[in-house]
């Protein structure tokens, strides 16, 4: 049997650090890097999708503009991606603020990166290749991930014809500032304030003492697995 590399050249596989390209934006050029490292907003969501003035991109845009305030909130901040034009961004904007019933003056609330040769996509895999554009060319797929500085700790890849949910993206990154470096972890469709889990690494003497309300479910196999303790505060201020 072959055997399997432990690491894969995934640029986009958890813990790796992304590529440093340069960035054409709406809101200026400049490296991937110097973007994503910000004291007061180590959080990053960026995310790519598929065209410039389609319907589902519009929904996904307008609803992620109207969320930057509550992501800024948790030291978080956006950076969208497609392949069209800084011009065509612009224009499309005014169509995604209309669409949320907000003023076309205002300016979308973070900026949308100009991959017109396709660099970052083609180098991030980020590509659907069954959407393709009136040339044949495949289109982004709904690629988001989430970074902490420059670090990948997330990723979803969704194709064309299924919009992502911020409300889910909100709860997935404040999983990730909870559980960052702690040994916890948080349960299916877990939400902010349930209880969380201790991990298999983490030794019952060190949860009592480190947690509050720490319980072990009995559980028919006798095994004491299922730890979990009180919802600790989050990594980030909310309020
Ligand atoms: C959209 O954003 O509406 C869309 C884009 C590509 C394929 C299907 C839908």
């Amino acid at each position: 049997m072959e055997s399997v590399p432990l690491v894969s050249a995934n640029p986009l596989r958890i813990g790796a650090t992304i590529p440093n390209f340069a960035l054409d934006t709406t809101e200026g050029s400049f490296t991937m890097h110097e973007f994503l490292v910000k004291e007061e907003k180590p959080w990053t969501l960026f995310f790519s999708h598929p065209n410039d003035f389609t319907p589902v991109c519009t929904t996904e845009l307008g609803i992620s503009h109207k969320m930057v305030p509550e992501f800024a909130k948790v030291g978080c901040k956006l950076l969208g991606l497609s392949c069209n034009t800084t011009e065509s961004h612009f224009a499309w904007s005014k169509d995604v603020l209309a669409h949320e019933r907000l003023s076309c003056e205002e300016k979308l609330a973070f900026p949308i990166v100009a991959d017109l040769d396709r660099n970052i996509v083609t180098a991030l895999g980020m590509l659907d290749p069954e959407e393709k554009n009136a040339e044949g060319i495949p289109l982004p797929a709904r690629a988001l991930i989430i970074l902490y500085n420059t670090t990948v700790r997330l990723t979803i890849l969704y194709p064309a014809t299924t919009g992502r949910n911020f409300v889910e993206i909100m709860r997935v990154l404040t999983s990730l500032q909870l559980t960052q470096n702690n040994g916890l972890a948080t349960p299916g469709n877990w939400n902010y304030g349930e209880r969380v889990i201790v991990g298999p690494a983490v030794k019952t003497e060190h949860a009592v003492e480190h947690f509050d309300d720490f319980e072990i479910e009995n559980l028919p196999s006798g095994k004491p697995y299922v730890r979990s303790v009180k919802c600790p505060a989050a990594g980030m201020p909310r309020n």
